[in-house]
């Protein structure tokens, strides 16, 4: 048995690629069949390392999932920007890599996202999920999130729904 270190920290710009890959990898096992397939692939490869080096240098607060030196999750975060809710942070994209979900550290990634709002002093999170991925609104609501908003994404002509989980 080989026991491997979990550490949560905020990403700096080297760790772009390893975020690009989970990213990648992340979303295709999340919305394959939801979102259609090209437009999926568009958004994909729109966030290559040079995307994600910027992300990091610029704008959101990105948190990684290392374990064993490898990065195998990734969080952004930020001011909510739906002006209708009055939570004042949002956690704007929480993925792993589909071999390391189910054991807990989507869960861990979640709550390490939420003090770093509440250290930014940002009251409140807002998190969106689209309705039709199941496995991110069974787990926000098993978090404890209550389901107040409703919205609407199109993807090459095909509107889906969305909804907000908030968490005070
Ligand atoms: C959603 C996600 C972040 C959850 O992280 P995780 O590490 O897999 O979840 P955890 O192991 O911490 O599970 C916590 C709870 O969430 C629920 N849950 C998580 N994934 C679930 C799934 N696929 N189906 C049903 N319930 C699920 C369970 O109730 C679990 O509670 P338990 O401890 O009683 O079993 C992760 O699965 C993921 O990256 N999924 C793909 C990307 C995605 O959908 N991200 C969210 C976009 S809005």
């Amino acid at each position: 048995m080989t026991t491997l270190t979990i550490d949560i920290r905020r990403a700096d710009p080297d760790d772009a690629q390893a975020i690009a890959d989970v990213h990648h990898e992340a979303w295709m096992g999340a919305y394959s069949g939801i979102i259609p397939h090209r437009a999926l692939a568009r958004m994909v490869s729109r966030r290559g390392s040079d995307w994600w080096s910027h992300a990091i240098r610029r704008s959101a607060t990105v948190l990684v999932v290392v374990i064993g030196g490898e990065i195998v999750g990734y969080a952004t975060l930020g001011r909510n920007r739906a002006r209708e809710l009055s939570q004042q942070g949002e956690i704007y994209e929480l993925y792993l890599k589909p071999e390391y979900q189910g054991v807990g550290l989507g869960s861990r990634l979640f709550a390490a996202a939420r003090r770093k709002l509440a250290d930014h002093g940002l009251e409140g999170t807002v998190v969106w999920a689209l309705e039709e991925n199941t496995g991110a609104t069974a787990f926000y609501e098993g978090a404890g999130g209550r389901d107040i908003a409703e919205g609407v994404e199109v993807f090459d002509q095909k509107a889906l729904k969305k909804v907000a989980y908030i968490f005070d």
